[in-house]
């Protein structure tokens, strides 16, 4: 596991360019390139609106006249497949009555060959505003009206539908907002929507991992310090606040902040500047908080083990995320989308998902939520060799414990169904020779969750 802070740029937008003229295709793949778009190149209309359908790109950028078909038709049917995508047309024999017909079916621009590189440039840069303007409208629609998912996020349980309506609602402003959930349940997505549909978007999104770093470190890592703070700092270093200055920083497993550094950590919300290890000088940052957690930081702040005020200045807003055994109707999308994922990666026709499946997946208990959902669906992909998945590309300790789930019944108090999670932690563990690592692997949680649970257990299981 790399514990290092990381910085998530947005993926860089996508631009299909269709010309019969193979020059024009790679002369402007070529230079589109360059200055960082993902480019495809296409010489006739018929593949294009193929990988259009299959994977629609921001912008596409096409010549009108093609053999194989009339680019504003070709257009209009691409459109169809991707409303949110833009075209620029362009054409070699410009004609005022085209030009007003491609503007009215929804050209974004209609441009005469050649055209000059600035306007071209422009051009782009505008057609990728308005497509990700229209993106982000669609989204917000989709998280207040209700579909079952926001972005890549699924979720079509009442509690994820609530969220969704939450996020469009939170994300533009510059609110704090603390996400709380057991691993593996989407905390980091959502962290990352609140950013994307935030104005701090083209800014970076820095992660932080609370719980990865020696105490004495954090500060270092946080604030940076200067030349000569302590032997061995021989220049003055950036901390991640300041690379994440005009973004959001995403303090994740917030509970495990050490006392001292809370205190720091408020200060810079309140004031909304830190001070470099070693240094004397306030640095003022403008950067918006999101924080996670696996705990329940109220019970820690009545503990004193987490500060009450920093609590309150995190929570301005607070998302729950349910796990995933109190959503079970979420399983079959979220399966079927995990298995749709690990086909394309690995470049596999899609399987079925039988019902057998589906069934079993159900009366599990998902002790790592999500993220154990996915890698199970994507070991069972792996090791598939028909054109459906069977019972046995799902891992047999699933099957075991759904047996023993079946006699439990749904509405069992949740201390039953901790004891199940916890019996099936420690069979893992031990299988697995007692092995932290795989064993975390297998669950699909992070070694620090599985340390804390497995301090739970009692002594004989590990
Ligand atoms: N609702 C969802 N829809 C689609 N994918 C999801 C959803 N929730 C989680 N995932 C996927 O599951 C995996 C785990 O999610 P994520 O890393 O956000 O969890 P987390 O709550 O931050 O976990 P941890 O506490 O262990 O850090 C990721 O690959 C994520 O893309
Ligand atoms: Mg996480």
């Amino acid at each position: 596991m790399n514990n290092s802070p990381r910085y998530v740029p947005p993926p860089p937008p996508r631009i299909y360019i269709v010309d019969e003229e193979v020059v024009t295709v790679q002369n402007l793949v070529k230079t589109l390139s360059k200055d960082g778009y993902v480019t495809e190149g296409f010489i006739t209309g018929q593949n294009a609106l193929l990988q259009v359908r299959d994977n629609p790109p921001d912008l596409t950028i096409m010549n009108v006249n093609l053999h194989d078909g009339d680019g504003i038709d070709l257009m209009q049917r691409m459109r169809a497949a991707a409303p949110e995508m833009e075209v620029i047309l362009i054409t070699d024999h410009p004609a005022i009555d085209q030009a007003v017909e491609a503007t009215k079916k929804g050209a974004f621009n209609y441009l005469k060959k050649p055209v000059k590189l600035n306007t071209l440039c422009k051009t782009i840069t505008d057609a990728l505003g308005l497509a990700r303007q229209k993106r982000r409208k669609n989204l917000i629609y989709q998280g207040i009206h209700g579909t079952d998912h926001f972005g890549e996020i699924i979720g079509a349980a009442p509690a994820m539908k609530g969220i969704f309506k939450t996020i469009s609602q939170v994300a533009p402003l510059d609110c704090s907002v603390l996400l709380q959930g057991e691993s593996g349940t989407g905390k980091e997505l959502i962290a990352r929507a609140l950013h994307d549909n935030s104005p701090r978007r083209d800014k970076p999104f820095v992660s932080f991992n609370c719980g990865a770093f020696a105490d004495e470190l954090i500060a270092n890592e946080l604030f940076g310090h200067e030349k000569g703070a302590f032997t061995g700092a021989v220049s003055t270093k950036l901390g991640l606040m300041e690379t994440a200055d005009g973004g959001t920083v995403f303090l994740d497993e917030i509970g495990e902040m050490p006392l001292p550094l809370q205190v720091k950590l408020l200060r810079v919300i309140q004031e909304r500047n830190f001070i470099r290890v070693g240094g004397t000088n306030p640095v003022a940052i403008d950067v918006r908080f999101i924080a996670a957690t696996n705990r329940n930081l109220e019970k820690m702040a009545t503990a004193r083990e987490f500060r009450q005020d920093l609590y309150y200045r995190l929570k301005v807003v607070m998302i729950e995320l349910p796990s995933l055994r109190r959503r079970t109707e979420d399983i079959p999308r979220l399966a079927s989308h995990f298995v749709h994922k690990a086909a394309t990666r690995f470049g596999k026709s899609v399987p079925i998902l039988s019902r057998d499946i589906l069934i079993e997946l159900a009366r599990y208990s998902f002790p790592g939520n999500v993220r154990e959902l996915e890698n199970i669906m994507e070991r069972a992909v792996a090791l598939c060799q028909g054109r459906s998945l069977r019972l046995a590309d799902l891992p047999p300790d699933i099957l075991c414990q759904t047996n023993a789930a079946e006699q439990i019944p749904s509405n069992a108090p949740p201390t039953e169904i901790r004891d199940l999670e916890m019996d099936h932690i420690a069979r893992v563990y031990q299988e697995t020779g007692y092995n932290q690592t795989e064993t975390a692997r297998l669950l699909g949680i992070s070694r620090t969750t599985l340390w804390r649970r497995l301090r739970k257990l009692p002594a004989k299981s590990h």
